[in-house]
């Protein structure tokens, strides 16, 4: 949080591409509900290509760049992640290698949070284990409790995206406000 803007600015990468994707819906829900004092960006990985050192020996494509400034100016990471084969999906792994080769990796130190949805019974709890693996090699702080596994994820958005579920608002809206006093108690600040 910069020194003379209270707003504790969020960047929220959901890691799935298709328009109609409840991760994409449930970060949206996150942007809805964050509490006062919380701004969320939402960052598209779509443009980043495959990851290649050769591609990366010449420089940082801009999608990449653009990824890098915009997590080294967040106060704090949230991931909304589907599951793939009870693991994290190869594109938003794949943004997070891209971003994560040094020198200067901006994932460093960064208070982080894990929501995921999933039309399954577990709501992508695999995944978010999975994720928070690659997160603490780059030495993120991600919050542990409360969690948002959102289940049976069809049945909790409508046909337009707006997740309906009260129950899953709530918990939604409890995530965020621990991301944020888990933020300032990284900094020192109130708890
Ligand atoms: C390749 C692939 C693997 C999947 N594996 C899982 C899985 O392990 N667990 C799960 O709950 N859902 C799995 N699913 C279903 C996804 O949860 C579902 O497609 C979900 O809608 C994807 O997220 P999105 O709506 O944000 O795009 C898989 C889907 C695909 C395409």
């Amino acid at each position: 949080m910069a020194e003379n803007n209270p707003t504790l600015r969020v960047l929220g990468i959901a890691g799935s591409l298709r328009a109609g994707s409840f991760n994409r819906a449930l970060l949206r829900a996150a942007q809805e509900l964050a509490p006062e004092g919380m701004e969320i960006r939402a960052f598209d990985i779509a443009p980043i290509p495959l990851y290649n050192a050769d591609v990366e020996a010449k420089g940082d494509p801009e999608p990449v760049a653009a990824l890098k400034t915009a997590i080294r100016e967040a106060d704090a990471l949230l991931f909304v992640t589907p599951e793939y084969n009870h693991g994290v999906p190869g594109v938003l792994k794949n943004a997070i290698d891209w971003a994560s080769r040094p020198p200067d990796q901006p994932f460093n130190d960064k208070p982080a949070a894990i929501m995921g949805a999933s039309p399954s019974a577990l709501g992508t709890g695999r995944a978010q284990y999975h994720l928070r693996q690659s997160c603490v090699f780059l030495n993120m702080h991600v919050l542990n409790k409360p969690e948002v596994l959102v289940a049976k994820a069809h049945e909790k958005f409508d046909k337009d995206g707006r997740l309906t579920d009260e129950t899953t608002r709530g918990f939604v809206k409890k995530h965020l406000e621990a991301l944020r006093d888990w933020t300032l108690r990284l900094r020192g600040g109130p708890r």
